[in-house]
């Protein structure tokens, strides 16, 4: 089936039907339009099933339990563990961390990896469309360890400028920190020639796919990454949880984040010796129960299938440029539509973008205003905030054309002319 076969398949009516919370109405009897999911996404009643599944049937603390509700529990995340390794392609389950989000997993690979093999005149490869957790932590581990932050260029409609590449990727770069998808310009970044390329200079590649393991089918394998994090409440998951990505061989020569239970194999008066992976990275109580839920999150959007939900996903954002790009005095910020994913982030001439959101919401339009903690970003585009609406499949072209009608409700509303 061809991607626009796919995309008029899309049955968004019944798909929206597994989502209950999209069928409220808020104040002034207004429908919910809900274009934020790129802060955090909606959730499947499948998924707040299996939460009150696992708290009402087998709550019960995991790996420690002698008794039938623990080895539930323990099956049932490994089990998790298992969904998510053949969702990303992993070579094994052992390769799944369970985290508690994105941010805990790049800073698992900052503390565990980078601290640990960086020296100084090193350097770390970001750039600056990157989410302030694929920055802070590698700013942090260049100061802790005399390393040196590069940044790659990008293009003026916000895309790496890969022909600059070569000047910044070298023989002394040790680590490409990349997003899979930029949380404010949409831009999706060309992961398996990345990789290569990092590789041919003996650098390891470290994604943040928290925006875009939504979105698009991600391999692991095929694209050759070293590390990838992303966060189950983005990914119709809970929130609490999330997974770091890490190949076995990287696993077993790091070093442990936190220390505490679960991660050690013997606890000596003076030392300890650490478990296998991921054990040794899962220090404390696990987010059983989220982990859990998110194994049913995965199992969702693999029954929907990637490839269609990036079809249909790409019609609606394609809807949405054109009726957007409508609007007089309106500039989206980003590439064209076939270097991006469903994430429109905006500027209304004469309109601060947390006015618009605010006169939005009024409507009953849910979007997000600000610097979406991407302020190196934002100060290239010399704005300190745009007003961000972002789209899932659950999404519809009706809530497009309502997006499209409170913009220009709020351009009327500040006497805008056109
Ligand atoms: C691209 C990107 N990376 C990282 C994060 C951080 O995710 P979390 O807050 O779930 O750790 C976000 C959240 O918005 C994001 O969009």
């Amino acid at each position: 089936m061809t991607a626009t076969a796919l995309a008029a398949d899309w049955n968004v009516a019944r798909i929206r039907d597994d989502f209950p919370i999209l069928h409220q109405r808020l104040a002034g009897d207004r429908p919910l339009v809900y274009l934020d999911t790129a802060a955090t996404a909606q959730k499947p009643q499948v998924v707040i099933d299996k939460l009150v599944e696992a708290l009402t049937q087998y709550n019960s603390n995991v790996h420690r339990g002698i008794h039938q509700l623990g080895d539930r529990m323990t099956t049932e995340l490994e089990a998790a563990r298992e969904i998510v390794q053949r969702f990303l392609n992993a070579a094994e389950p052992d390769e799944i961390v369970f985290t508690s989000g994105t941010t805990m997993s790049i800073n698992l690979v900052a503390h565990g990896w980078a601290r640990k093999f960086l020296k100084p005149s090193d350097e770390i490869l970001v750039n600056e469309m990157e989410h302030h957790a694929n920055l802070v932590p590698w700013q942090m581990v260049a100061k802790a360890t005399g390393a040196v932050l590069k940044y790659i260029p990008l293009t003026t409609d916000g895309r790496l400028d890969l022909t600059a590449l070569d000047d910044v990727l070298t023989s002394r770069t040790k680590l490409l920190a990349v997003t899979g998808m930029s949380n404010v310009l949409g831009t999706v970044n060309p992961i398996g020639e990345l990789a290569r390329r990092a590789h041919a200079v003996g650098a390891k590649i470290l994604v943040d796919a928290a925006q875009s393991v939504p979105h698009q089918a991600t391999d692991v394998r095929a694209l050759d990454v070293d590390f990838l994090a992303f966060s189950g409440h983005k990914l119709y998951g809970p929130t609490g949880v999330g997974v770091l990505y890490a190949k076995r061989r990287l696993l077993e020569q790091m070093d442990p984040f936190l220390g505490g239970g679960h991660m050690i194999r013997e606890v000596f008066h003076d030392h300890a010796t650490w478990a296998d992976p991921p054990a040794k990275f899962e220090a404390g109580t696990a987010p059983f129960v989220e982990a859990v839920a998110l194994g049913a999150a995965v199992e969702y959007v693999t029954a929907l299938g990637l490839d269609r939900i990036h079809a249909y996903e790409q019609s609606l954002l394609d809807y949405a440029t054109r009726q957007l790009a409508a609007i007089p005095g309106l500039t989206i910020h980003g590439p064209a539509v076939e270097h991006k994913g469903a994430i429109v982030s905006l500027t209304v001439d004469g309109v601060h973008p947390h006015d618009l959101a605010d006169l939005l919401d009024r409507e009953g339009v849910a979007i997000r205003a600000g610097h979406h903690c991407t302020m190196p970003l934002h100060e290239l585009l010399h704005l300190t905030a745009t007003a961000r609406a972002s789209f899932a499949f659950y999404n519809t072209m009706g809530e497009v054309d309502a997006l499209a009608d409170a913009l220009r409700k709020a351009r009327r509303k500040f006497r805008l002319p056109g």
